[in-house]
């Protein structure tokens, strides 16, 4: 996935500001990181293998001097984590850096034949650029912009890159396609980056760059043009309301704690989105004649879960499928009369994005629901609809999962209301009752979250866990499971409780932690079965249910309680217990639930 950063100055040294841009993109990536910075006529460079305060410490990645440079904080795919393979890369003057994101597919083809008059030095793809562009320079005396978009006309692939020049001290040259880049347009400066948020302590004013598209950037002036057609841009400028104070820990340890406490506020935010907005949503779905919902990984848990709302309250027709696995599910089956919910809290997630680039070039409409303004889905999309969730940093999702869930259930009401499927005095009790939830999930906080800790550190050197839940409570038992097999590393399963018994129930045993996730729905009378069949067999019994519930109490080694939930939308309120026993169970076991080992939280590979 990997983070990049561009920075020109007109008059102060840019190595601090990279150096802090970075520190806020590094959840994109965390293996090693490198800034390059242009002065006195050569590149100055420190890069090394690790986190970005590990080589801080060792390197002082503030003192390089300069008032133009580039940044990078890799998750490495061609070649191992090492200093060597470390961004940036040079070409063999070592006049030219670059940064990168993405994967170049035809680097193999490519470095063969520049290895015959270029000496190589990393194994990673991204070597290729600089001495693409070094030898044409070479080749035809023309400067670096020109240089790089040649460069990239001969490159296939995903990228974001950016590239400075010894020669032309005053220009990064950047350039994107299926790889996210921003601009940051500043006073006397500007700005690149992978996202929006690496950029907020220099400047809330941004430049959207889009796939195919290139850019000069001096301290005062932004040049864009398409990489292959030279037609020249005016790129899109919005305003971002989010504070840098947004994408800081704010006293927490972490940020997935911050972000799991801030879920009160932002439920709140994204129940007040504009009704015209949710309206406009509803009618394109209800208008659709197949409905397929997709996305990847917390956004895929919602996603199903807004399959179960349509079903119930909107008397919709959806299909919920993994966004990885769209194309092949649906060969044959997209078409004009196709709407894709594509739902994504990044908007940049690569497997997401090709199977709405997929749905999109067979005629599909696409409706997305993203957390992040102006991100490449809402790009690719007919209608978008921003959650407001605010910057999330913690590669876990927390609160843009409950803020997903909330969207489809405004959408799943406006439906039922369109439809006439509910009788508006329903519609307007279920609306009271999931304006409700932001308070309820800010007493679980405060009720609940001691004792979750308790049962999180008495459970958290078991090897396994199950967790089981019937409806829609299946997505939130999905989601807690997942949670703690990204943070925790604990081989975790989840499963509809009534399938357990053919097949998971074969491994438990006595002590075997299940967890139930019990709202008293219409589903609370078989789960009592399914809890007592693993009961029996020896496993402990932690449940979340609803206060009050003395038929699950009885049954239960340990109980979560969670005050009266709209049934429908149980999993907004019932999924916070699951966050924090992941959470605190990784951090008992020494682990930093914020950048969990070999994940991302920008996926932009397939
Ligand atoms: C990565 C992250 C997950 C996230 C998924 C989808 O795998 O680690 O936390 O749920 O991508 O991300 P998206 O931005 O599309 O919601």
């Amino acid at each position: 996935m990997c983070g990049i950063v561009g920075i020109i100055e007109k008059n102060s040294s840019v190595s601090p500001l990279i150096h802090e841009a970075l520190k806020r993109l590094e959840y994109r990536g965390y293996d090693s990181a490198g800034i390059a910075t242009i002065h006195q006529n050569s590149i100055c460079i420190k890069k090394d293998k690790g986190k970005i305060d590990e080589i801080h410490q060792k390197l002082d990645l503030d003192s390089l001097p300069g008032r133009i440079g580039i940044g990078h904080t890799r998750w490495a795919t061609h070649g191992l984590p090492s200093k060597i393979n470390a961004h940036p890369h040079l070409d063999c003057t070592k006049k030219i850096a670059v940064v990168h994101n993405g994967i170049i597919e035809n680097f193999l083809e490519l470095r063969e034949d520049l290895e015959r008059r270029h000496r190589f030095e990393s194994e990673t793809d991204t070597e290729v650029i600089p001495h693409l562009i070094e030898e044409i320079i070479l080749k035809t005396r023309c400067d670096l912009y020109t240089a790089t978009r040649k460069a990239l006309q001969k490159i296939r692939g995903t990228y974001a890159i950016v590239v400075i020049y010894v020669e032309e001290p005053n220009v990064l040259v950047c350039a994107r396609n299926e790889s996210p880049l921003v601009i940051g347009i500043g006073k006397n400066a500007n700005y690149c980056a992978s996202d929006i948020t690496a950029l907020l302590p220099f400047t809330k004013k941004i430049a959207l760059l889009n796939d195919g598209e290139i850019a000069a950037i001096n301290y005062d002036k932004i040049h864009v043009e398409t990489i292959n057609g030279e037609v020249v841009v005016k790129p899109e400028i919005y305003d971002i309301s989010w504070s840098p104070e947004m994408a800081q820990k704010g006293g927490y340890p972490h940020f997935m704690l911050k972000e799991i406490h801030e879920q009160p506020h932002a439920l709140t935010g994204t129940l007040l989105i504009r009704p015209e907005i949710i309206d406009q949503v509803a009618r394109a779905l209800n208008d659709s004649k197949k409905l397929y919902i997709t996305a990847a990984g917390t956004s895929n848990h919602a996603g199903l879960a807004g399959k179960y709302m349509f079903s119930k309250l909107s008397a919709l027709q959806s299909q919920a499928i993994i966004s990885s696995e769209f194309q092949e599910s649906t060969t044959n089956l997209i078409d004009q009369d196709t709407t894709i919910l594509a739902i994504s809290q990044s908007g940049e997630t690569a497997d997401t994005l090709n199977a709405v680039r997929f749905a999109k070039n067979n005629g599909a409409k696409i409706i997305s629901v993203t957390n992040v303004m102006g991100s490449t889905i809402s790009r690719l999309s007919d209608l978008t609809l921003y959650t407001q969730a605010g910057p999330e940093i913690g590669v876990a999702a927390t609160k843009t999962f409950i803020v997903q869930l909330a969207s489809l259930a405004l959408i799943s009401l406006q439906i039922a209301e369109i439809r006439g499927v509910l009788e508006s005095r329903e519609v307007d009790q279920l609306r009271e009752g999931l304006m409700q939830t932001p308070k309820i999930v800010e007493k679980t906080l405060k009720k609940e979250e001691s004792l979750v800790r308790d049962i999180a550190y008495e459970y958290a050197y078991k090897p396994n866990f199950l967790f089981l839940g019937r409806g829609i409570s299946t997505t939130t038992a999905m989601e807690g499971s997942l949670k703690l097999k990204e943070i925790a590393y604990i081989h975790s399963e989840a499963y509809p409780a009534g399938e357990s018994k053919h097949g998971p129930i074969a491994l438990i045993e006595p002590g075997f932690p299940v967890v139930f996730i019990t709202p008293p729905d219409e589903t609370h009378e078989k789960i009592i079965g399914n809890i007592m069949e693993v009961k029996a067999r020896g496993a402990k019994i932690i449940s979340i249910a609803e206060q009050n519930d003395h038929d699950i109490k009885k049954l239960s080694d340990k109980i979560i309680s969670i005050p009266p939930t709209p049934t429908p939308f149980s999993p907004i309120t019932y999924i916070v217990p699951l966050q924090l026993l992941a959470y605190y169970i990784a951090t008992k076991r020494g682990f930093d639930p914020d950048k969990p080992r070999n994940l991302a939280k920008s996926v932009t590979v397939l």
